[in-house]
């Protein structure tokens, strides 16, 4: 997709709607068919958070496509050390091709964006998870052909992927609703963006009742109440979250077809059931494997096949 060469991936906001749905349909041909970069192209990984999916689906991505991946643990890079990220963010530009980052800050990505010109891709932020909506939204499309009339609705914590799950529903002309405990709603300035980008063609809703929110729904979504760095509160969420929690009772206001994602790692019995990721409209593993041919779909356009 010649149109995304060269460019970032920040925030799915960074994407139109065009490019979404071209991007969504690349992931799907080459889950079939396999595709090499012609010349040799590196990829690093910088990650100052825990990663399973991200870091092994990205890596393998790669590798398929005749690449190479180095590893910046930061631990035993100079980051650690205190070297400055945009004296660091010049330097990796001087090596890499294109480089992915697991972060808190959502500024740190925007800092190493301004400073190297090798595109950059949000691996996951407090603000952000665009790479894991790719192959959310992947999944939805192969389980219901086309989202245009489609229902997703995420319980929860107002996190990253509440956030990234609005911009991305918003993209795709799904209707979205985030139920949340009050105090614990998604970041305004994105449900504010993601409303522009719906243009009231279709729903954006933001609520604190999991029923109303679940009634209907065709994809009933959900990830941990506590995210990386948010620990030391994770025991004192679970009884503000537990009426948020996707259970057999939940799931059986749904639509009767709707199914069950979870961007994984769960915490099995705090905000979804065993029965329920194990049960028979559980998408998960489908949608984890999906991490892999959508981010190869995003190597391809940032790197651009030639
Ligand atoms: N869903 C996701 O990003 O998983 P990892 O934290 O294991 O990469
Ligand atoms: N909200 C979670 C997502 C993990 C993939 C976190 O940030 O820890």
């Amino acid at each position: 997709m010649e149109a995304l060469k060269g460019r970032d991936l920040l925030s799915l906001a960074d994407l139109s709607a065009e490019e979404m749905k071209e991007l969504l349909d690349l992931a799907a041909q080459l889950k079939t068919h396999q595709l090499s970069l012609r010349c040799n192209k590196v990829l690093g990984l910088l990650f100052y958070k825990a990663s399973t999916r991200t870091r092994v689906s990205f890596s393998v991505a790669m590798y398929q496509l005749g690449g190479q991946v180095i590893d910046l643990n930061p631990n035993v890079t100079q980051v650690s050390r205190g070297e400055p990220l945009v004296d660091t963010a010049r330097v990796l530009d001087r090596y890499l091709d294109i480089l992915a980052i697991r972060t808190f800050e959502q500024e740190d990505l925007q800092s190493f964006a301004n400073y190297a010109k090798i595109p950059i891709i949000n691996a996951l932020s407090d603000l952000e998870h665009p790479c894991q909506v790719l192959a959310d939204l992947l999944t939805v499309q192969e389980c219901f052909g086309t989202p245009d009339g489609l229902t997703l609705t995420y319980l929860g914590d107002g996190n990253n992927m509440a956030n990234s799950l609005l911009l991305g529903c918003a993209l795709m002309r799904m209707n979205v609703r985030i139920a949340t405990p009050a105090e614990y709603q998604p970041d305004e300035a994105i449900v504010e963006q993601a409303k522009k980008i719906a243009q009231g063609n279709t729903e954006v809703t933001i609520t604190n009742d999991p029923e109303a929110a679940a009634k209907g729904a065709h994809v009933l979504y959900t990830d941990v109440w506590a995210s990386m760095g948010q620990e030391e509160q994770a025991n004192a969420r679970i009884p503000i979250f537990q009426p948020y929690q996707v259970n057999e009772q939940l799931l059986s206001i749904a639509d009767p077809d709707a199914i069950v994602l979870h961007c994984l790692p769960a915490h099995r019995e705090e905000e979804i059931t065993d029965a329920v990721m194990e049960g028979s409209q559980s998408r998960v593993w489908d949608q984890a494997e999906n991490r892999m041919h959508a981010q190869k779909a995003l190597l391809v356009s940032l790197l651009g096949a030639d």
